[in-house]
């Protein structure tokens, strides 16, 4: 990954912020498209916190029938890849009540209006109808920019579909700014370059409402029980050309990424062996690439007081920023009406 030349000068004077929303266990797609970025990032030695999107989930009835499930897979895979509650924050936003109650001011900076043009609300609306959209859904992206304001993260690594909120955090924080005073920084994205993979079907992007995802924590013999069911074509020589060729492609693109190869070496290697030998290809490559992790999350997994703690510990440290954080808020708009009032001196 290509740094910005400040990220790579002075890693350890950046705060980086990221998340997920609890919706189940992550997939190849995920760790390509993300975590393998974030731990890298966290091995570099920025300041790194990650979210557990909780409440953003409330929105979605058959999600948030599980959410402590859902919790604990999240943090599987997490640690599982490798984000280590040693050196990031790793937190649910529900658990940090001051973060929460940033939304409150930050609602008044923004107008409804703004509200409609941010894609992913308009898409929920135009999905639902008007009047079927949750107050919650409609105001997410407000809940977001407090998820990234509270710590002062100034990096943000997100995909581009991320990129509207991250633009209204960086308005919400401007005009907070000049309405009261120098309280946050303008956070920055940080697009991840790996192109979005496909799913097994070639159809869409990876995922798990599509049932076309390999899920990080699948066994030797599930992967390689959705690859072989993957989506190819009748052409025998093997090509690495997304664009008309996607799912051979696609599966060529993965073997490439767990060998740290080319692609067009990938499928040239390959040749006339055909879908079938780029399929053994593919499962092998992924049943290497992920076995460590697969065994570190079957580890992790048979120890919930260690996560239940790594999760308590980071919900902690988040507390602290963000009462802090409150604080400052609080002083800066006159709110703050003595030293113990409201629990926030
Ligand atoms: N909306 C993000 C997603 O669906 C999750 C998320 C919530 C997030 N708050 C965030 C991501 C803050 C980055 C920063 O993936």
């Amino acid at each position: 990954m290509v740094l910005p030349d400040d990220v790579r000068a002075a890693p350890t004077e950046l705060r980086m912020l990221t998340g997920d929303r609890p919706t189940g266990k992550l997939h190849i797609g995920h760790y390509f498209g993300s975590l393998r970025n974030r731990v890298r990032l966290q091995n570099q030695g920025l300041d790194t916190l990650v979210l557990i999107a909780d409440y953003q989930v409330l929105t979605d009835r058959d999600i948030s029938a599980d959410i402590s499930g859902h919790v604990e897979d999240l943090m599987l895979d997490y640690l599982a890849v490798g984000i280590s509650p040693q050196r990031s924050t790793i937190f649910a936003h529900s658990a940090v009540p001051a973060l929460n109650q940033l939304i409150v001011p930050f609602l008044s900076l923004v107008s409804t209006a703004e509200l409609d043009r941010n894609p992913t609300v308009k898409e929920e609306v135009a999905a639902a109808g008007r009047g079927a959209v949750s107050g919650l859904m409609y105001t997410y992206p407000v809940h977001q920019a407090a998820d990234i304001l509270f710590c002062h993260a100034n990096v943000v690594p997100v995909g581009s579909d991320q990129l509207p909120h991250l633009e209204l955090s960086r308005t919400i924080a401007r005009r907070f700014n000049a309405r009261y005073g120098e309280v946050f920084v303008e956070p920055r994205a940080l697009l991840s370059p790996v192109p979005r993979l496909l799913g097994t079907d070639a159809a869409s992007k990876m995922s798990k409402s599509r049932g076309n995802a390999i899920d990080l924590s699948a066994t030797a013999d599930e992967t390689a029980r959705l690859v072989r069911s993957a989506t190819t074509d009748a052409e025998r020589r093997i090509t690495y050309d997304p664009e008309h060729r996607p799912g051979v492609s696609t599966l060529v693109l993965l073997t490439a990424l767990c060998t740290a190869r080319d692609p067009h070496d990938v499928a040239a290697e390959i040749g006339d062996g055909g879908a079938a030998a780029l399929k053994r290809a593919a499962t092998e490559a992924i049943n290497e690439y992920f076995a460590p992790m697969r065994r570190r999350r079957a580890e992790f997994a048979a120890d919930r007081r260690y996560l239940r703690e790594a999760l308590a510990a980071g919900n902690e440290r988040a507390n602290r920023i963000a009462a802090a954080t409150l604080g400052r808020v609080r002083e800066a708009m006159g709110t703050r009406y003595g030293p113990n009032v409201g629990g926030v001196a």
